[in-house]
């Protein structure tokens, strides 16, 4: 790393710009930050439709540096979210102690190292035509200082938890005023994340991209195999660092995650991904999960112990497990949680940038007591309403434009009466959570909601309750929560007041079934065992959401609302109005608001019923 030197004082001479990139894993993502404040941040696979799209981001670059009203020329610095040599060392390394059992796997992962990886800094400065100062952050200090800078907290201990970076799987340390500090560290192969990404794997779902529906099955399951895990996969310390024993796992040295003695261990081969769920998975999801939560809570105190601050950042992709983050709220020893919302390795973009403002350049940080720096993460393009009006004229889109008030009465009015509404306003969102940027709307109070959406939009038999969004101030009032939850990344408890209990005839349905027994006033948003994965939107982190929920409110006593990502399955969450457009049109949205324009669809003329929708979007 080139210290602080010149850049330093340059940066107190002029406006400094410095864009972040993380690519080349999963989820390539940009950001720019401009004199320490974040400017934009956006992932690749929203412009190019391909979902965790890892490739060089140039699309999102691009978008950044519009944002930003700038081009390359104006970057003061260039930083890279890990350092590839030591990464590629680690997979050197890893090859020689597996050697030749696993020649297979390093064959298959050389090209990209050979044509790509280990060429960055060129790659970096042929793409952007860029010939100024290139650093690179080690992967683990991107995601600590994405979860830190951000945070409304002038010192806090933070905590980092992912599959692998260069050698790092998890990492703690503290943060104060502008430096962070590493005071421990878990290594390559023992990892959390991995752990994790195993059992989904193993239970049929995707590597990478699948693991929250791995915590969405679990409260179906029982526990069953909690004893099993702790017996022969993992060995786990008091103050949260495991081993893990790797003759049940295959990611070192094999193309799978996991191999015959895994199998043999849990009862057979694994789940086939088009075959149905049973109990089995539904058991592993449980027990894993519990696992899981475990190790999250003792590393949480173990870091509290080392550390004896009350405030916890999280980041790094165990950090999107906001049912483990939930109990770490609820049950750690820390005042106040706050958790980088782009917490996988997109977010390692926004930390780059913002580690090297600050502890690369010296700067000094100063935190706004009124709430975070992350600005809601409504960091990505917007669109005009001009520009959404041309584009619906050249679609041949029949259209209203609505004055403010009568729009928010409007869309209250059709959420109240069960209709699906797709709702694309301002800033698109970074980080996987639509936030009331790019999401899809409907009615929390209503029984048929769940299945609604899910068939007639998703496209899916979900074994997951939408989330909702509650106004902040009315948290608690429907939920065992008493704070703000803004990046829907806690999960907390329906309060008991509202909930229904089930029938022993309903405890016996299995998996969906169940999950459509009502069980409390907001039925679409609750879980089985009453859970919900909380947003809370305030004034001023999204005022037209906001005032549209507050409508609703005001129209029926009730202050949720059910938010799902603008989006089919296996398709990235839409960026521009032609995006949702073709959503909308290809799905049972019954209407959609693109900023002040509504379409109804029954108005819209079809489009050629020859189109497959579902090839269309390539579900997976
Ligand atoms: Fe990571």
């Amino acid at each position: 790393m080139t210290p602080a030197g010149h850049a330093g004082l340059r940066c107190a001479l002029m406006i400094m710009n410095i864009l972040g990139i993380s690519c080349f894993y999963h989820d390539s993502a940009a950001a720019l930050v401009r004199d320490g404040a974040i400017v934009a941040a956006a992932q690749e696979e929203r412009f190019t439709r391909k979902k965790h799209d890892f490739g060089f981001p140039h699309h999102a670059i691009a978008s950044c540096l519009a944002q930003g009203g700038i081009s390359t020329h104006d970057l003061s610095a260039v930083v890279f979210y890990d350092k590839p040599l030591v990464k590629f060392e680690r997979i050197l390394e890893t090859y020689l102690a597996y050697a030749p059992r696993g020649i297979r796997s390093f064959m298959m992962s050389m090209p990209l190292w050979l044509k790509e990886k280990l060429w960055i800094p060129s790659l970096i400065r042929d793409a952007l035509g860029y010939e100024g100062d290139l650093y690179f952050t080690e992967h683990h200090e991107a995601h600590a200082a994405s979860a830190f800078y951000p945070s409304p907290f002038s010192r806090a201990a933070f905590l980092t938890m992912d599959g692998v970076g260069e050698w790092t799987t998890t990492s703690y340390g503290t943060g104060s005023g502008n430096r962070l500090q590493i005071l421990g560290e878990q290594h390559f192969p023992h990892s959390l994340g991995l752990l994790y990404s195993a059992f989904t794997y193993f239970t049929g779902f995707k590597v990478n991209s699948a693991e929250y529906k791995v915590m969405g099955l679990a409260p179906y399951g029982e526990p069953r195999y909690v004893r099993a895990i702790y017996e022969h996969l993992i060995d786990l310390k008091e103050d949260g660092s495991f081993r893990m024993n790797m003759e049940y796992f295959d990611f070192c040295a094999g193309l799978r995650m996991t191999n015959e003695r895994f199998s043999r261990l849990f009862g057979g081969p694994p789940r086939d991904p088009e075959a149905e769920l049973t109990q089995r998975e539904m058991d592993l999801a449980r027990s894993l999960q519990e696992v899981t939560e475990e190790i999250m809570l003792r590393t949480a105190r173990h870091v509290h112990r080392e550390t004896g601050e009350t405030n916890l950042v999280l980041a790094g992709g165990v950090a999107l497990n906001c049912v483990g983050n939930g109990r770490i709220l609820r049950e750690g020893p820390f005042r106040n949680l706050w958790i980088q919302p782009a917490a996988g390795d997109a977010g390692g973009a926004l930390g780059a940038a913002l580690f090297a403002w600050y502890a690369l350049f010296g700067n000094p940080r100063t935190v706004d007591p009124g709430g975070d720096a992350q600005r809601g993460s409504y960091l990505g393009p917007e669109f005009s309403d001009k520009q959404i009006e041309e584009f619906l004229r050249s679609a041949g889109a029949r259209f209203t434009r609505l004055e403010r008030e009568e729009l928010l009465e409007k869309v209250a009015e059709l959420i109240a009466s069960e209709h699906v509404v797709g709702w694309f306003q301002g800033r698109m969102e970074f980080g996987p959570r639509a936030l009331g940027g790019r999401s899809i709307l409907g009615d929390a109070r209503s029984p048929r909601m769940q299945s609604v959406m899910n068939l007639k939009i998703k496209f899916r038999e979900s074994f997951r309750p939408f989330a909702p969004t509650v106004l902040a101030e009315r948290v608690s009032e429907y939920f065992e929560i008493d704070r703000e939850s803004p990046y829907m990344l806690l999960v907390a408890p329906v309060v008991a007041g509202r909930r229904v209990p089930m029938s022993s005839g309903q405890e016996a349905l299995f998996g969906i079934h169940k999950l459509n027994v009502p069980r409390s006033d907001i039925p679409a948003v609750t879980h089985v065992d009453y859970s919900a994965r909380i947003q809370t939107v305030s004034r001023v982190q999204h005022q037209l959401y906001y005032e549209l929920i507050e409508r609703f409110y005001r129209r029926t006593g009730c202050p949720v609302i059910i938010n799902t990502s603008f989006n089919v399955r296996g398709e990235p969450i839409v960026c521009a109005p032609a995006e949702a457009f073709r959503c909308f049109m290809r799905t049972g949205m019954d209407y959609l608001v693109l900023g002040s324009c509504l379409l109804a669809k029954k108005d819209q003329v079809p489009l050629a019923a020859d189109v497959d929708w579902r090839k269309e979007f390539s579900l997976d």
